[in-house]
């Protein structure tokens, strides 16, 4: 997809991976919606895309857990740039690294609430803009987590399996439409996710989201012939 003046949705787009996906499809002078919660993160993210050449940029406050709150959003941005092009299912949270048995219930209902139910209530709204267009890609980023199974990540993993089963859904389901569809499975990335979690991680070795942004507009940019639909990256 030829990617100027395309209008691009990416959840998680306040901070980690997504702010550096934002910036990086600002230097393709596209339009960007960018969703999360934090509305002065976002707004400061806002600033730099337009710095960076992003043609026009739209914040959108938004818990990607709840289904009103997805589908008002969804509504305003459409409301707003008429058209959706891309959708970049990005936002997730981690789980601090335990036995299932000793998880808090409330951890266990926000990380499968966020990282599997925000992609499909995302996904779910969008799609009918994106049957309007004549080429829209939908981009999931799930982890190396949602192909291999490692110890104390139970509902993490949970989780991100589930991202990749539906997202090899949704490839089948659009096959015969205009709509791409591409799984991202990355290992770890060195951004603030894990100690949010309060999960005490050294992640300085870990790959650096700005070199995963790259790698997401490759993605997105593949001539008409080409696509790129599952891609795994792992760290040197
Ligand atoms: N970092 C890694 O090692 C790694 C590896 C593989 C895969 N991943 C995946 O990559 C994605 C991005 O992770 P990251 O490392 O960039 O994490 P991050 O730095 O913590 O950023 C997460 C983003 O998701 C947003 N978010 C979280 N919960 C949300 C919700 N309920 N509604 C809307 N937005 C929400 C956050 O914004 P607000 O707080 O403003 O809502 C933030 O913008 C996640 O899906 C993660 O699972 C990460």
């Amino acid at each position: 997809m030829k990617l100027t003046e395309k209008v691009i949705v990416i959840t998680g787009a306040s901070d980690g991976i997504g702010k550096e996906i934002a910036l990086g499809l600002s230097q393709e002078n596209c339009l960007l919606a960018l969703i999360g919660r934090n509305e002065k993160r976002l707004a400061s993210v806002q600033k730099d895309c337009e710095k960076r050449g992003a043609k026009k940029v739209g914040i959108y406050s938004c818990d990607v857990s709840s289904l009103s709150n997805v589908a008002q959003t969804v509504q305003s941005i459409i409301s707003d740039f008429t058209e959706i092009d891309v959708l970049i299912n990005n936002a997730g949270i981690w789980q601090k690294l335990g036995q299932i048995d000793e998880m808090e219930d409330s951890v266990v209902d926000a990380v499968i609430d966020t990282n599997l139910k925000g992609v499909v209530y995302m996904t779910k709204h969008v799609l009918p803009a994106l049957r309007r267009q004549k080429e829209a890609i939908i981009l999931n980023i799930s982890s190396k987590s949602g192909i291999v199974a490692q110890d104390g990540q139970a509902i993490y993993t949970a989780s991100k399996y589930g991202v990749r089963g539906f997202t090899e859904v949704l490839v089948k389901d659009l096959a015969d439409t205009n709509i791409h569809v591409a799984g991202l499975y990355q290992s770890g990335t060195n951004t603030k996710m894990f100690e949010k979690s309060g999960q005490d991680f050294p992640v300085e070795n870990f790959s650096e989201p700005s070199d995963l942004a790259d790698i997401v507009t490759t993605i997105l940019s593949q001539p008409p012939k080409i696509w790129l639909q599952d891609v795994r990256v792992e760290k040197c």
